[in-house]
C-alpha cells in the first residue's frame, strides 16, 4: 500500500510521548509513560508514520518471540489521518518483516477492535476456531 504524498513510514518507534498520545487520541486505553517506554523497548518490530508536517500520526508494533509466535499491538492512526491507507501500510510492513525474518509457519495473533476488523480480514486474519475464544487478565 502506497502512502499519500509527504507521509513517511519509519522503522523507528514513536517517542514515548507520541506513543501515549496516539493511543489516547485514537480511542485506545491510556498508558503511562513508564508503560510506553517498556512497550517500545520490548517490541520485536515497530513502525511509525509521519505526516507531511513531520508529526507522528500512526503506529503499529509486534510483540514476538522471534521464533513462531507474534502479537500485533498498538495499531493506531490519529482520527484526522484515518482512511488513507496508513494502517494498511503499517500492517503490511509488519507482516512482511515476519515473513522476512522467521521461518514459515509463524502464528500471528491480535485482538480486533471493531475499527480494525475489516483491515485485518483483508489481510487474511480469521476468527479463532469455533469453541475457542480469546481470554485475558488485567493484573491490578
Ligand atoms: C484501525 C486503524 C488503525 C486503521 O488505520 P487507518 O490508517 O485508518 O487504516 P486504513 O486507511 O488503511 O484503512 C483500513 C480499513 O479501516 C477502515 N477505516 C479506516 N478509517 C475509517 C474511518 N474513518 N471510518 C470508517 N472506517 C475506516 C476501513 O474499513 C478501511 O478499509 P478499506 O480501505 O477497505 O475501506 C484506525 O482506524 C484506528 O486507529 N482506529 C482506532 C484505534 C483502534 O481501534 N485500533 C485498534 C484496532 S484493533
Amino acid at each position: 500500500m502506497t502512502l499519500a504524498p509527504g507521509y513517511r513510514l519509519h522503522t523507528v518507534a514513536p517517542s514515548v510521548e507520541d506513543y501515549c498520545a496516539l493511543r489516547l487520541e485514537s480511542g485506545l486505553s491510556p498508558k503511562t509513560a513508564e508503560q510506553g517506554e517498556a512497550a517500545i523497548a520490548g517490541s520485536w518490530a515497530i513502525r511509525s508514520v509521519t505526516a507531511p508536517d513531520g508529526n507522528t500520526v500512526a503506529m503499529g508494533r509486534i510483540v514476538g518471540d522471534g521464533g513462531w509466535y507474534f502479537l500485533i499491538a498498538d495499531m493506531a492512526t490519529l482520527p484526522a489521518h484515518q482512511g488513507q491507507g496508513i494502517g494498511s501500510a503499517i500492517l503490511d510492513a509488519l507482516l512482511d518483516e515476519i515473513r522476512d525474518r522467521v521461518p514459515a509457519g509463524a502464528y500471528v495473533t491480535l485482538t480486533a477492535d471493531p475499527p480494525g476488523r475489516r483491515l485485518y480480514e483483508s489481510r487474511g486474519f480469521e476468527d479463532v476456531a469455533p469453541g475457542r475464544t480469546g481470554m485475558h487478565l488485567v493484573l491490578r
